[in-house]
């Protein structure tokens, strides 16, 4: 049996095996950002075989929500509809994870406008924004969706601190421009305090044998940009504050891409460099499409768990036949 499908532990939970469905968005959020049957539907057969999901990102507050079909966990009347969408997951012997997000008060296509530096080449963001009074609110809205999941039934939460949301942008030299106060962008300490103060005020609370999981960027690839050195600083950091898992991805300017390379876990070198210094698990995710892939990936100390989105995305049964094959059935 290849790596991928032997067990591992995170903290006291174990997981069957070491794949995971990676945050995808569904556009299946009613309009008041509740999960809708299609929600249930796009799940139902996507987990299937997979150790543990991340489902898509929801916003931890009104302020947070970027597109009209986000899902929320701004409110307890959220909690009926994950607690629903975690019975399905579990069903599937999935563990799952809810990410939890923050647009900043812009809209994703204003967002995305942030990537173009060429149109926007001062990458002015909504981290640029903000009040440092109303970011440190928004890490308190962490913590409270974080206690919804909780009582919803997920078996933990997940930070969302890369790509062109509110953490993201703060923690990239690209976006975060402010000068001085507690989240300044002319230091790493205050470019990585909102995604540490978020992870401690989570941690502070949920049960301890609730995972915490931080997605961040391996670099963002770009000149100025953030560097696969500050990527394993804020890991440590990261796992001191208390992390269980690390979920790494990329950067910016970029998204969840790297422009050097389209290989099957294109985020590998970086990836595995940033494992070598952490104790706690860390999530590969990037380009893989095949268990083979899976299992040399892990061979090669570049993650300990693999995250697959579009592969799953696009052919719902995708896992499933893939261990059928293996199995030769
Ligand atoms: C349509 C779509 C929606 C996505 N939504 C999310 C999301 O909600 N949160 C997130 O962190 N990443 C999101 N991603 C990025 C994926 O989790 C993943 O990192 C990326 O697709 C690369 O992995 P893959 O090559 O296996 O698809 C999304 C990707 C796609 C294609």
């Amino acid at each position: 049996m290849g790596l991928a499908l032997q067990p591992l532990s995170i903290g006291n939970i174990e997981l069957k095996n070491r794949l995971l469905l990676a945050p995808s968005g569904t556009g299946t959020g009613d309009g008041d950002g509740h999960i809708t049957e299609d929600t249930l539907r796009w799940f139902e057969q996507r987990s299937k075989g997979f150790a543990i999901a991340v489902t898509e990102h929801a916003a931890v507050d009104a302020l947070g929500v970027y597109h009209k079909n986000m899902i929320t966990a701004a409110d307890g009347s959220c909690i009926p509809g994950f607690s629903r969408l975690a019975g399905v997951l579990h069903q599937n012997g999935c563990r799952c994870l809810l990410q939890l997000d923050h647009g900043g008060g812009w809209d994703l296509q204003a967002l995305r406008g942030c990537l173009d530096l060429e149109k926007n080449p001062d990458g002015h963001s909504p981290a640029d924004e903000l009040d440092d009074c109303v970011l440190d609110g928004i890490v308190e809205s962490f913590g409270k969706a974080a206690r919804r999941a909780e009582q919803a039934g997920y078996d933990g939460v997940q930070i969302k601190g890369c790509h062109v949301f509110l953490l993201g942008m703060l923690f990239s030299p690209l976006t975060n421009h402010r000068q001085a106060g507690r989240y300044s962008g002319q230091t790493f300490e205050g470019r990585s305090r909102m995604i540490l103060e978020t992870m401690r005020c989570i941690r502070a609370s949920v049960g301890k044998d609730f995972i915490v999981s931080a997605r961040i960027a391996v670099q963002d690839y770009f000149p100025g940009g953030s560097t696969v050195e500050e990527a394993a600083r804020l890991a440590q950091e990261l796992e001191l504050a208390g992390a269980d898992l690390i979920d790494l991805s990329g950067g910016v300017k970029y998204y969840y891409s790297n422009p050097y390379s389209t290989a099957p876990g294109y985020f590998g070198e970086s990836a595995g460099w940033i494992r070598s210094t952490l104790k706690k698990p860390v999530v590969l995710t990037g380009g893989v499409s095949s268990l083979e892939q899976a299992d040399i990936l892990l061979q090669e100390g570049k993650g300990d768990i693999i995250g697959i989105c579009r592969a799953v995305r696009e052919k719902e049964t995708w896992l499933q036949e893939a261990l059928e094959k293996q199995q030769g059935i």
